[in-house]
């Protein structure tokens, strides 16, 4: 990929998240947007970019509070010297927006966030895709986003991180990724959430993505991450089989979601 057509980073931020075992740290762009840079390779696998690309982008066509990921580009002499020091190189990563906020916490947040009735598309994508390691961490209260106008405004809003472990995990190869899961068990948490009334039309909207679009969320990547065609094609047959099984999965896995 040339590294001219995506977002370079120019300075990076100090600290780092919390949580974040792969070390992903915040770096400003070119193009004004500050983001949290996820490394290839990922110590989570070959497949975690890949796969955090891949679920954004499904994602969007859920409907799934999930912010949209992107391909960039940092160079060498924006690291310092603290992040070469746990493997972080230049190279083409993947990044997503910087939010403001905090980890979700279940007992605290619930009640106050203003976006509920995205849930349901947000267990829909974990159960579709069979993210795992959702289960205490990885969901995000998201504080401040932009209006309209482009002005920054508080908010309260549940949000999905860190879909690394799409598909079991970053380790997947053609050969095991093909077969679709029979169940997925959710996060104890959202599941307390959903009903069946509820759910219905996030899997209704689930049915109408197309195979096309569903495909074309795993074609483009950067030859960089060694994704090969094959391995984009099996993905897919993946999420196409997962998608038309997803109601027996997610009851499956969740007797009580459907109560
Ligand atoms: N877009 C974001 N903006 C701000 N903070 C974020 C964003 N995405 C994730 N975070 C924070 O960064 C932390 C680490 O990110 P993430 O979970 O994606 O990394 P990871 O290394 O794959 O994590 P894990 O240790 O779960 O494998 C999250 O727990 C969250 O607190
Ligand atoms: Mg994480």
């Amino acid at each position: 990929m040339n590294p001219h057509s995506v977002p370079n980073a120019i300075l990076s931020y100090p600290g780092k998240p919390v949580n974040g075992g792969s070390n992903p740290r915040f770096y400003d762009f070119d193009d004004g947007v500050p983001r949290l840079v996820k490394w290839h390779p990922s110590p989570h696998g070959g497949k975690a970019c890949y796969n955090e690309l891949v679920a954004a982008r499904l994602g969007q066509l859920i409907g799934a509070p999930i912010l949209r990921g992107v391909v960039v580009y940092v160079p060498d002499n924006v690291i310092p010297a603290e992040h070469k020091a746990f493997g972080a190189k230049a190279g083409i990563h993947f990044a997503v927006t910087r939010m403001f906020g905090e980890n979700f916490a279940p007992t605290r947040h619930y009640a106050d966030i203003e976006n509920s009735s995205e849930l349901p598309a947000a267990a829909v994508l974990l159960a579709w895709l069979a993210v795992g390691d959702q289960e205490t961490h990885n969901q995000y209260l998201q504080r401040e986003m932009r209006d309209e106008h482009g002005r920054v405004k508080e908010t309260k809003r549940f949000l999905l991180v860190d879909m690394g472990h799409m598909f079991g995990g970053g380790g997947w190869v053609a050969s095991n990724v093909e077969a679709a899961h029979a169940t997925h068990c959710l996060p104890g948490h959202m599941v307390d959430k959903l009903k069946a009334d509820l759910l219905r039309p996030a899997l209704d909207l689930l049915y109408t993505v197309s195979d096309a679009d569903v495909s074309a969320c795993f074609q483009d990547r950067p030859e960089e991450w060694g994704i090969t065609d094959a391995e984009a094609a099996s993905g897919a047959k993946r999420a196409i089989a997962a998608r038309d099984n997803i109601e027996a999965i997610i009851r499956g896995g969740n007797p009580s979601a459907f109560a």
